[in-house]
């Protein structure tokens, strides 16, 4: 029996004021694996409703058990896709199943070298001072995602994948339109008949794919030390190289580009912790982590029942939906002593804001880089950063995206 009346936790509205970290506690403690019912919502209709699972024991147990919680049969969105999308959406490999996943996964791996990845540092830390450097010069005050963090995580990816610098703008649309989407910003393409239209359906990734051919046929001829050489003289199929690059783009871009300012947010709200970052009594590797933890790019990510299941005490279908919320798992007091408290020097942090299990981010030790560099560059730019404004959120249920925020960088 589910306890009456449990806080929603399904609409993409009450993110947008910032984790609702109240309901997700009550979850935590009453239910811990809690019915939610999908509301029509911002135009988009109601769904099945699925189960929340919010303690950070039975988040690890999903994510790892990937025979009983499936990604590939309803794939990892809350929303249900249409069924004659599916076998086209399990084209990409987050969207499957060991053993089947477990070949691009390896293929993937293979283009993703530590090396190729460190190679990258000397040009990410030249332009985190560049971007910074022109925000000191307007004045110290800037919109740090318009001004700053959105160009550094684009151009990073950009770079990794060997985007032509002209083209960059493109990827930046194309991750918007697929994020963004529930978001009153981002208006969404309508159908015929007045509906709208999945961003991650065939008609609207066309264009994207056409792109992705296109570039790896210029690679094959040209190649060079990025990801796009690499993945296009592998055995993938055209279909899978499509999706992958699909997958790069949106999972490499709109992730760091919510843990840089999320991760400044964080730091404006706890002056001490930010001073020990700055007088290095901490370490900036635990602190990236730390505010990683603090403010997880991903919300939630979604499985399906593949048999008859219990988990925490609560039956579980074939078929049903379960979502997992990381945010909620990275507040667990369960595991996290004082989860509210940001301890820049926190050890052990098993947070879980890079997944767990196969699908564990295939891009962490890359995303960790770019965070650090940011962090130490921005100690450089600085004598500290505090809030100049109150930061817009985006509206969504899956990307803990910030919009904007207003701060003001001391001078140094
Ligand atoms: C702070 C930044 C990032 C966070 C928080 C993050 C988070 C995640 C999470 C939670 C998953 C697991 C999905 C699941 O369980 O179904 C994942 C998968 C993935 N991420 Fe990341 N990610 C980040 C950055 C990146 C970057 C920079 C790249 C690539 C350049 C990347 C590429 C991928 C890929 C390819 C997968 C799919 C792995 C698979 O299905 O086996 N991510 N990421």
């Amino acid at each position: 029996m589910q306890p009456t009346s449990l806080p929603d936790v399904f609409d993409p509205r009450i993110h947008a004021a910032g984790p609702p970290h109240a309901a997700f506690r009550e979850l935590r403690d009453r239910a811990p694996v809690a019915w939610q019912e999908e509301r029509e919502v911002l135009g988009w209709p109601a769904g099945r409703g699925f189960w929340a699972v919010t303690r950070h024991r039975d988040v690890v147990r999903v994510l790892k058990d990937a025979a009983t919680y499936s990604s590939r049969l309803g794939a990892t969105q809350i929303r249900d896709p249409d069924p004659a999308d599916l076998p086209f959406i399990r084209r990409m490999m987050l969207n499957q199943d060991p053993p089947e996943h477990g070949r691009l996964r390896r293929l993937a791996g293979r283009a993703f070298t530590p090396r190729r990845i460190e190679r990258f540092e000397a040009t990410a830390r030249a332009r985190a001072r560049r971007l910074l450097g022109a925000a000191r010069e307007a004045g110290g005050e800037v919109d740090l995602v318009r001004g700053v963090t959105d160009d550094y995580a684009l151009l990073n990816l950009t770079d990794l994948l060997g985007v032509p610098a002209e083209d960059r703008g493109l990827l930046h649309a194309w991750t918007e339109r697929v994020i963004a989407y529930q978001d009153p910003d981002e208006p969404p393409v309508l159908d015929a008949d007045g509906r709208p239209v999945n961003p991650r359906s065939p008609a609207m990734l066309a264009e994207m794919f056409t792109y992705a051919q296109e570039l790896a046929a210029y690679k094959r001829k040209h190649p060079a030390d990025d990801l796009m050489t690499a993945l296009a003289t592998t055995e993938l199929a055209d279909a899978e190289l499509e999706m992958f690059f699909f997958l790069l783009t949106v999972a490499g871009n709109d992730t760091v580009r919510s843990a840089a300012p999320g991760g400044v947010l964080a730091l404006c709200g706890h002056p001490d912790e930010q001073g020990r970052l700055w007088r290095r009594e901490v370490g900036v590797d635990t602190a990236v982590d730390e505010l990683l933890r603090a403010h997880p790019p991903v919300l939630s990510f979604r499985r399906t029942a593949a048999r008859d299941t219990e988990l925490a005490g609560t039956r579980i279908a074939a078929g049903d939906k379960v979502v997992v919320f990381h945010v909620s798992a990275n507040h667990d007091e369960r595991v996290f002593p004082h989860p509210h408290r940001l301890d820049l020097g926190r050890r052990p942090n098993p947070h879980v804001s890079f997944g767990d299990g196969p699908h564990v981010c295939l891009g962490a030790h890359f995303a960790r880089l770019q965070l650090r560099v940011f962090y130490e560059e921005l100690r450089e730019a600085c004598a500290g950063v505090e809030s100049a404004g109150t930061p817009r959120r985006l509206v969504s249920n899956f990307i803990n995206g910030i919009k904007s925020l207003p701060v003001r960088l001391r001078e140094p």
